[in-house]
C-alpha cells in the first residue's frame, strides 16, 4: 500500500523537438488503449501521477498531443522573477500563459553546467511555489560525495538551503498536497546505467524523510513525495517503486520512448495493487 500514491515522471532534457513530441504523444496515446485497467483506475482515482518535460519549444505542441491523455506537462526550468531582463529564461507567467503549471527546479545538470546554486534553487522553488506553481525540486549527492561518506551532509545542506527559514508546519511548503514534490537523484547514477540499488535509495530517501520531519514537522513529511532518479528503466523501476519511501521515479533516457516510458507506467500499476 502506497498511501502517497506513486509520480512518474520524464525528464526529456534536450531531446525531442516539436515533430518527436507529436510523435511520442501519438504513439503514447495508441498505446494507451492497451493499459491495465489497474492503472487507469490508479490515474483516475488520483493514486498515479504521470508528468513528462519536454525541451521549451516543445512544451505547446506537447499539450496540444497529450491532450485526451492523463499526462501532466511540466517545464525543465523557470525563472523567479515574474519577467525581465532574464535572456534565456521563462517565468511562470508565461508558462501558465500556454496552460503549463509545474516546473522541475534544480536538476544536477543545471547545477553542473549552468551556474545553478543551492540559492538559486531556494529562490526558484520559494518563488513558483508562491506564484501558485507546482515543483520538483531535484537534490542528490555527486561519487566522490557517496564514496566520502558526505551523502547525508551533502542532502542535509541542499534541503537545508530550500528550508532555512522554516519553523514545523510552515504552510507555504506543505498547504497544497503534492505542490512541492522531491527528486533525489544521485549523480553518479544519472545517465550512467548505474542505478541506486533499492537499498540504498531506500536509505537515503529515509534520510530525507527525516530531515522532512524535523524541518516541517511529521505530517507534512509523510504527505511529501520522494521520487528517485537516476538510469530508471521498466526493469527496475517496481523494485524502487516498491520502497516504502520512493514514491515514484524521474526518469531520463528511457523517458524517450513510449514503450520505455509506459513500462514505467505499468510497473507503478503493479505496485500499487500488490
Ligand atoms: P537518466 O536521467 O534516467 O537518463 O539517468 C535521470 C534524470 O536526470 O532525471
Amino acid at each position: 500500500m502506497k498511501n502517497r500514491g506513486l509520480f512518474v515522471s520524464g525528464n526529456w532534457k534536450m531531446n525531442n523537438g516539436p515533430q518527436k513530441t507529436e510523435e511520442f504523444f501519438g504513439q503514447l496515446k495508441s498505446k494507451w488503449h492497451d493499459i491495465q485497467p489497474n492503472v487507469k483506475a490508479a490515474v483516475q482515482g488520483g493514486n498515479l501521477r504521470i508528468c513528462i518535460f519536454p525541451p521549451a519549444v516543445s512544451l505547446s505542441g506537447a499539450l496540444h498531443a497529450a491532450q485526451g491523455l492523463p499526462v501532466e506537462i511540466g517545464a525543465q526550468n523557470a525563472h523567479w522573477e515574474k519577467s525581465g531582463a532574464f535572456t534565456g529564461e521563462l517565468s511562470s507567467p508565461i508558462l501558465k500563459e500556454i496552460g503549463i503549471n509545474t516546473v522541475l527546479v534544480g536538476h544536477s545538470e543545471r547545477r553542473q553546467y549552468f551556474g545553478e546554486t543551492d540559492e538559486t534553487v531556494r529562490k526558484r522553488t520559494e518563488s513558483l511555489l508562491e506564484q501558485g506553481m507546482k515543483v520538483i525540486m531535484c537534490i542528490g549527492e555527486s561519487r566522490a560525495e557517496r564514496e566520502q561518506n558526505q551523502t547525508a551532509a551533502v542532502l542535509t545542506r541542499q534541503l537545508g538551503a530550500v528550508f532555512q527559514d522554516v519553523n514545523k508546519g510552515a504552510s507555504r511548503f506543505t498547504s497544497n498536497n503534492n505542490q512541492l514534490v522531491i527528486a533525489y537523484e544521485p549523480v553518479w547514477a544519472i545517465g550512467t546505467g548505474l542505478t541506486a540499488t533499492p537499498q540504498q535509495a531506500e536509505e537515503t530517501h529515509q534520510i530525507i524523510r527525516k530531515f522532512l520531519s524535523e524541518r516541517l514537522g511529521a505530517e507534512a513529511a509523510n504527505n511529501m513525495q520522494v521520487l528517485y532518479g537516476g538510469s530508471v528503466n521498466a526493469d527496475n523501476a517496481q523494485a524502487l517503486m516498491s520502497c516504502p519511501n520512493i514514491d515514484g521515479v524521474l526518469v531520463g533516457g528511457a523517458s524517450l520512448k513510449p514503450d520505455g516510458f509506459l513500462g514505467i507506467i505499468q510497473a507503478a500499476g503493479k505496485v500499487l495493487s500488490a
